[in-house]
């Protein structure tokens, strides 16, 4: 069944230019009406959820293009297809869970981040010691992240 960018906006929560945005990057697409309007696949709404929740959780939309890339083209994906692309973000996904968790139970504390305004920072990050560790909040970077 196919659907208007009305009828995707609406049932998504996504604004029809965010959508015709997510077109223009490849992330979606539709065909024309002989009166050259957008008809989307019901399916579609699965992937703008897709990209949404991607969106939510700090995924870049590069990331979530090569994600849907994977994806059949020409025919709604399957459970399968589905799992596929999942398995294969698993660890990705768990990173991220990962700097959640890191934000959530060190934001109170030092971050190593170079500032030592705190009184942990001379305990967990004496003389920014942290920083030979590369740029950024070290200490909120998950186990074997680079950045
Ligand atoms: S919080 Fe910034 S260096 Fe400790």
């Amino acid at each position: 069944m196919q659907i208007t960018i009305g009828h995707l906006a609406e049932r998504s929560g996504v604004a029809p230019s965010a959508l015709r945005f997510y077109e223009d990057r490849g992330l979606i697409s539709s065909v024309r009406t002989a009166g050259n309007q957008r008809r989307y696949e019901q399916s579609t709404l699965r992937r703008v959820a897709f990209i949404r929740t991607a969106q939510q959780v700090g995924l870049s939309l590069e990331e979530i293009g090569a994600a849907l890339s994977t994806l059949p083209d020409g025919r709604t994906p399957t459970k399968s297809d589905w799992h596929r692309l999942s398995k294969a973000w698993r660890p990705r996904l768990d990173e991220q869970i990962r700097r959640i968790e890191l934000l959530r139970d060190r934001l109170d504390g030092c971050i190593g981040c170079g500032c030592l305004s705190l009184r942990s920072c001379a305990l967990l990050n004496p003389g920014d010691v942290a920083a030979a560790q590369g740029p950024g909040a070290v200490l909120l970077r998950p186990e074997g992240a680079t950045r």
